[in-house]
């Protein structure tokens, strides 16, 4: 295989990449994305098999480790595979989670190997094993970057999984006092020993840089809980393709460090559009500890006992069919649920009765990024009556029915009157403004940030208990 080939296969592989963000940015066209994803992806991996196949052709004729290379692939896209087809998609971001672990941990054992035997992988001529000034630069980056994604990727997993009772996987933030210091001193130190890896080459600064890079990864993600992990697990996925691109350089390998970028860039621009829509300081972000004071998770027990007016789904289908404008606010539980078809139903009816019904959608509904508009694109809900937070907002007050469904943090007003609210700041979808409000959820309980809602205890607002489904099925049997 030529070179020329090659580049021109990593060329198309690239614009496939190119393509897929492309894709991915808009509901009608994700599909398409992501079939041009895997394409490049499918290209990339065989060419680069490929050309280490003639690589070691040219070089020693010994094919050994290919076989290696092979069954990883196999397994690990077996593996991957399995994963992916089982997952729930309210289970999506611990998997993207692990997923950017094992990327930041394959940057560091790839350097690892580069520093340990650069002639291998092309760094250097046969028999030499110092390293050129740029390539330590460049290893010892991303060995950092992936050290620190790595741990802080499995933190962010405990957390977001919620299933381990470890207290670093715990979803409230850990703090402790002068952790921003330690965080710089330590920064600063492993920056220190990276310098003295690029000056003398030796193991033991470099050993020792990955070691407090892999204790940073935990420290930059633990004090982060509540509602703000959604911008930790883009931002991951953003050092997770820096880590990718560094290597690349050293690896001498285009493909890597085109796709590293288009990760780390898409995912930085994510994690700023995510921190916008909540209010939050990007660089704080990237820094780490934001949210460290806000003690997210913990106001649930605080929850008081306050009279709620209830009702049944017949009667939240009698105000739905006799108003004139309803704006359907879906959240996590619509997702627990899967109530997005029944809902379709619903609105397919309300709309036949001459009913102006609208979708609004907050950025950090659910549990991922576009979580909502999957669904609702799921049911085939038209696009036209999907509105953004900022599309709707200002149309609240004039709105006779919201119909708040398993939503809760997104629709919280404690995030405009409470400063001392841990979601203070984050905008919300201004649903108290509507004439009438009508709240599905199983109980009063909190939703992911731990806190209690006024929404459900304002006069005009009935409460509808229960599974999502099964009441959005009963309210389509009563709007018949
Ligand atoms: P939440 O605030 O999590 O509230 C969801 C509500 O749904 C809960 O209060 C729950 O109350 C209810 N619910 C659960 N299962 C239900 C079911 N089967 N039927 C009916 N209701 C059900 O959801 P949200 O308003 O969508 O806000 C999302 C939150 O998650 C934000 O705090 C956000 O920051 C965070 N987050 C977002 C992401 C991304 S990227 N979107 C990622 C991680 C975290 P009951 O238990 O009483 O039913």
């Amino acid at each position: 295989m030529s070179m020329n080939l090659v580049t021109l296969l990593y060329l198309v592989a690239s614009i496939c990449f190119i393509q897929a963000l492309k894709g991915l940015s808009n509901p009608k066209m994700a599909r398409r994305g992501n079939a041009f994803g895997m394409i490049g992806m499918t290209i990339a991996a065989l060419t680069t098999v490929a050309l280490i196949f003639e690589l070691r052709k040219l070089s020693s004729g010994n094919f050994s480790g290919l076989g290696l290379i092979l069954a990883g692939l196999v397994v690990g896209g077996g593996i991957g595979a399995f994963v992916a087809r089982k997952v729930e998609m309210t289970k999506m971001p611990e998997l993207v989670a692990a997923m950017h672990s094992l990327i930041g941990l394959a940057a560091v054992c790839i350097a690892v190997a580069a520093v340990a035997e650069p002639a291998a992988f092309g760094i250097v001529p046969a028999g030499q094993t110092s390293l050129p000034a740029g390539n330590r630069i460049e290893l010892f980056i991303g060995t950092f970057v992936g050290a620190i994604t790595f741990s802080g990727s499995v933190i962010a997993f405990g957390k977001l999984s919620g299933k381990y009772k470890f207290r670093l996987f715990q979803g409230a933030p850990v703090v402790f006092k002068g952790q921003h210091m330690v965080n710089l001193a330590l920064a600063i130190a492993m920056l220190g020993f990276g310098g003295a890896f690029f000056v003398s080459q030796s193991w033991t600064p470099f050993v020792i840089m990955t070691a407090i890079a892999f204790v940073l990864g935990v420290l930059i993600i633990i004090p982060i809980g509540g509602a703000d992990m959604p911008v930790v697990v883009s931002m991951l996925n953003s050092y997770s393709g820096w880590a990718a691109a560094g290597i690349g350089f050293s690896l001498n390998n285009p493909m890597l460090i085109i796709a590293g970028s288009l990760v780390g860039s898409s995912g930085a621009i994510l994690s700023y559009i995510m921190c916008r829509a909540m209010n939050r300081s990007f660089f704080n972000v990237i820094l780490g500890g934001f949210g460290a004071q806000a003690g997210a998770g913990g106001a649930a027990g605080e929850q008081q006992q306050r009279p709620v007016k209830s009702g049944s789904p017949d009667d939240a289908a009698f105000l739905m069919s006799n108003a004139e404008s309803l704006v359907i606010v879906p959240g996590y539980g619509l997702a627990v649920a899967r109530a997005q078809h029944a809902l379709k139903e619903l609105t397919d009816k309300l709309v036949e009765k001459g009913v102006s019904v609208r979708y609004a959608i907050h950025p950090v509904a659910g549990r991922m990024p576009g979580h909502m508009n999957v669904l609702l694109a799921e049911a085939e809900v038209p696009y036209d009556q999907v509105l953004e937070m900022d599309e709707i907002n200002g149309e609240f007050g004039q709105t006779d029915v919201v119909l708040v469904l398993g939503a809760n943090d997104v629709v919280n007003p404690a995030a405009k009157t409470d400063p001392t609210s841990p979601i203070a700041g984050m905008p919300i979808l201004e649903a108290y403004k509507a004439k009438t409000i009508i709240v599905n959820k199983r109980s009063m309980a909190a939703g992911y940030a731990g806190l209690d809602n006024d929404l459900f205890y304002l006069d005009k607002t009935m409460m509808v208990f229960g599974d999502a489904k099964k009441v959005v099925e009963e309210m389509v049997k009563a709007a018949a």
